[in-house]
């Protein structure tokens, strides 16, 4: 085992145990923390802890500790209680070291040049069905590109079900599961026309909107009808670095998102910025949809600002330099991360051809936590 793992020095301090390791780092371990980990704590197949934390004082401490082999071992204070810490485990959850390090995001942000790449960002249904290299292949593609596009796929109606299934379950909603996109008479949405949809986010209005949305072309022979694709994090960061302002006015300025659907006697509302941001600074999530916008009511001392912001995001959002322009085929199955990534499509014309597209949404948890699986991180 690596240097790191092994112990130059253990001593005992004020309030936690001080370890130098063999690579000279030093890392602190509180005691209650200490406490709280012992291996025994935690269930051994829930992996949950069952160790009440107000069974012990506050000042809980190390009677006698020691290193034996390979184990740090632990008489408490209080409770007649030994513990007995793997040593590599130790070093792998120091948090002296884990927060030293610098935040790295996940995210690889593209522009309108990925159309040039397209390659890289599709994938074989059989395979994803087939193979977990490549069902991993897709889920590092979602969550790193926020966007990945399916081919081949079965055009059966509700089919999709089995390659999210993959995954996990889906998240329902009101709009039911899958719901078809097709223009119909008197709709309750303006994605069941056939009518243009400018670059959104699906459901802003929602606290908590679906995570990620696979959209499944079953047939796509009418004529117009492209989707459009942006990457909202890549344009976001373009203003961060570009416009500070302007990203300051989208990242604090509540605005109201609203949607009044006569088919479900609700009136949903909510005001939340358009981009919000994690403890980190990375970018969280995108609320988007000149649709789903409601009649806003900010301060009439920021209105005017607010909308230069909000023109001059929307107007990025739909420039070339940014986003794609693609037709999904049938069989595609276009994928995204809903709080990341936009879509639009041009309008189409219902009476030249068939349209049909069946929407589903699952939630990034469900991708992240397949992907941790993968890596196996414990
Ligand atoms: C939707 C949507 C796009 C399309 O259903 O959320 O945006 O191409 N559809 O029809
Ligand atoms: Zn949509």
């Amino acid at each position: 085992m690596s240097n790191k793992y092994h112990v130059k020095k253990l001593e005992k301090k004020n309030d936690h145990l001080s370890i130098l390791w063999k690579d000279n780092f030093e890392s602190k371990f509180h005691f209650m923390w200490l406490r709280d980990n012992c291996p025994t704590a935690i269930h051994p197949t829930a992996n949950m802890r069952v160790f009440n934390i107000l069974t012990v004082s506050k000042n809980i401490f190390p009677k006698n500790y020691k290193i034996e082999k390979n184990k740090l071992n632990i008489d408490w204070s209080e409770g007649d209680h030994t513990s007995k810490f793997n040593l590599k485990w130790l070093r792998d959850h120091c948090y002296t070291e884990i927060n030293k390090q610098k935040y790295q995001s996940p995210y690889v942000f593209w522009d309108g040049n990925l159309k040039k790449n397209f390659n890289k960002i599709i994938i074989d249904y059989d395979k994803i069905i087939r193979d977990d290299k490549y069902l991993s292949k897709w889920l590092n593609l979602l969550h790193t590109h926020g966007f990945a596009l399916i081919k081949n796929a079965p055009t059966r109606k509700n089919s999709a079900f089995k390659i999210l299934n993959r995954i996990s379950h889906h998240r329902e909603t009101f709009f039911g599961t899958p719901f078809d996109v097709i223009n119909i008479p008197k709709p309750n949405n303006t994605a069941y026309t056939a009518d243009a949809l400018r670059n959104h986010t699906d459901l802003p209005y929602f606290e908590y909107a679906p995570g990620y949305q696979f959209l499944h072309c079953l047939i796509n022979e009418a004529d117009g009808g492209l989707s459009s694709v942006v990457d909202g994090f890549s344009v976001a960061n373009f203003l961060k670095k570009n416009e500070k302002d302007v990203f300051k006015i989208l990242t604090q300025t509540y605005i109201k998102f609203k949607d009044t659907d006569y088919t479900q006697k609700a009136i949903r509302i909510l005001h939340s910025p358009i981009l919000t941001l994690t403890k980190d600074g990375d970018f969280n999530d995108i609320r988007f949809s000149m649709a789903a916008m409601g009649t806003l009511d900010i301060n009439q001392n920021k209105m005017k600002k607010f909308y230069e912001a909000y023109y001059y995001f929307a107007s990025l959002l739909h420039n070339k330099k940014f986003k794609i322009d693609f037709r999904l085929e049938t069989g595609n199955i276009f994928c995204f991360n809903n709080r990341r990534v936009l879509h639009g499509r041009t309008k189409f014309n219902p009476n030249s051809g068939k349209r049909h597209l069946q929407g589903y949404y699952i939630e990034r948890d469900e991708i992240i936590a397949k992907i941790n699986h993968f890596k196996k991180i414990m």
